[in-house]
């Protein structure tokens, strides 16, 4: 699918996105292995949310509802059963990665796969984990999908986690609700806790100290009713929109403002973004509030060290950012965004040189020189749904008409996007 994006006049209005993708993955997994129903409201409408559900309801769990209100009927820690085929991932890197921590402690075999892009991800950093707690795991050349794993009795272990990531610190926990004793990790910084949150919610004992969490395992899990905060790395693309187009002024409500996600807003009002939130609340243990934003001059900045994992989703577009600010921007400490649904150093850097801005690519980063325009240009999303939108909200700040190919990979986390793009630029058809 092909979009056509035109220049666009002031973003206004105001927006309520799909759910947060990994707080959905995260409830359904454990709506799951709890005892009894979980209602899931605002769950995500991304195909990456919808592999977790057809993957759960294979492992004989029945999930009821449509659109994103769904009834998980979880039948306790041992109540999944051997799937009748092989489980299908997707493009979700945290379907195949949080759930192998649940496949690892059943008492039956099982195989998931992906698609091609899923098929190139490293699947080892899970593999090594779950192969000492007691798991036998396999996948293609040692690394990548499809895997196997043949589950069974887990023991606890500490672990301490060579790569930042909440993926891979999710399936060290799923795999230690099956072990008796506690499990633990160390992070070497802190990325996103949905999974501690959302696990002690369900009635885990979750404690952490600093870079330290730890899970006692065979926990009772009890089904709950949870609703889940619009997704802020989805508003991400409309807070950039409207921090580009002078004139912009945009409401975005009810979403996510976990402080392990919300480096964002703290990064974009560093740089001189005109940013306001209006209220706050805690919902299911998740910070929710609105989201107001205008039209702003800024700065440039440097994302590294911890900072790089924290805006990790969200560098394709801060990248389109930078190229308008003053002094542009940098990024280092990313190799992790070498291994994510594409090589997002590349594409990112591929697709700004694309429409005329300067960008050089660095081994675990790259530089975007300030002060540059963006020429309409002929985009290609590479299957990449934040390549395919980032790029739609750089050429809203173009001279002319560009193209987005393959712009349907945007629905793997925002099916809606281009329909809500739409409704608050003009232009765009
Ligand atoms: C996610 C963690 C991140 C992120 C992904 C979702 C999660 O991946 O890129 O979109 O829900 O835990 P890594 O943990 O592999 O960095």
């Amino acid at each position: 699918m092909q979009k056509k994006i035109a220049p666009a006049g002031p973003i206004r209005g105001t927006l309520t996105l799909p759910g947060d993708k990994s707080i959905s993955h995260r409830y359904a997994m454990i709506g799951a292995i709890a005892q009894g129903p979980t209602r899931i409201r605002n769950y995500s409408s991304g195909a990456d949310c919808h592999s977790t559900l057809g993957c759960v309801r294979a492992l004989g769990i029945e999930v009821a509802g449509e659109g994103t209100e769904f009834v998980v009927h979880g039948k306790g820690l041992g109540g999944l059963r051997a799937p009748a085929g092989d489980l299908d991932a997707g493009n979700s890197g945290s379907t195949i990665r949080m759930l192998s921590g649940i496949l690892a402690g059943q008492p039956f075999r099982s195989r998931i796969f992906g698609d091609e892009s899923l098929s190139r991800r490293p699947m080892r950093r899970i593999m090594e984990p779950l192969g000492r707690m007691g798991a036998r795991l396999s996948a293609r050349d040692g690394q990548f999908p499809p895997l196997e794993i043949e589950g069974g009795a887990l023991r606890p272990i500490h672990y301490n986690l060579p790569v930042p990531s909440a993926q891979v610190k999710t399936c060290v926990l799923f795999a230690g609700l099956f072990a008796e004793g506690e499990t633990s990790l160390t992070e070497p910084v802190r990325s996103r806790d949905h999974t501690e949150i959302a696990l002690t919610e369900f009635g885990a004992a979750v404690t952490r100290d600093r870079l330290k969490v730890a899970i006692e395992g065979r926990p009772h899990l009890e089904g709950r009713e949870v609703v889940v905060p619009s997704d802020l790395s989805s508003a991400a693309f409309f807070l950039v929109a409207a921090l580009l187009v002078p004139g912009s002024e945009l409401a975005i409500q009810g979403v996510g403002l976990n402080p392990t996600r919300s480096a964002l807003l703290d990064f974009l009002t560093g740089m001189g973004a005109r940013i306001r939130i209006p209220n706050l609340e805690s919902i299911n243990g998740e910070l929710i509030g609105d989201i107001v934003v205008q039209h702003s001059e800024l700065r440039g900045g440097t994302i590294e060290g911890g900072l790089t994992a924290a805006l990790i989703d969200e560098i394709p577009v801060l990248a389109v950012l930078g190229a308008a600010t003053e002094a542009g921007l940098t990024v280092r400490d990313a190799s992790e965004l070498r291994i994510k649904e594409t090589d997002r150093i590349r594409t990112v850097v591929e697709n700004l040189r694309q429409m005329g801005v300067q960008a050089e690519e660095l081994p675990d980063g790259m530089v975007i020189p300030g002060r540059q325009q963006f020429r309409a240009a002929r985009i290609e999303s590479f299957g990449d749904h934040r390549i395919a939108m980032a790029f739609a909200v750089a050429a809203l700040r173009a001279e002319g008409e560009s193209i987005i190919e393959g712009a349907e990979a945007a629905s793997v986390s925002f099916p809606e996007f281009w329909e809500t793009l739409s409704r608050c630029a003009q232009g765009h058809d």
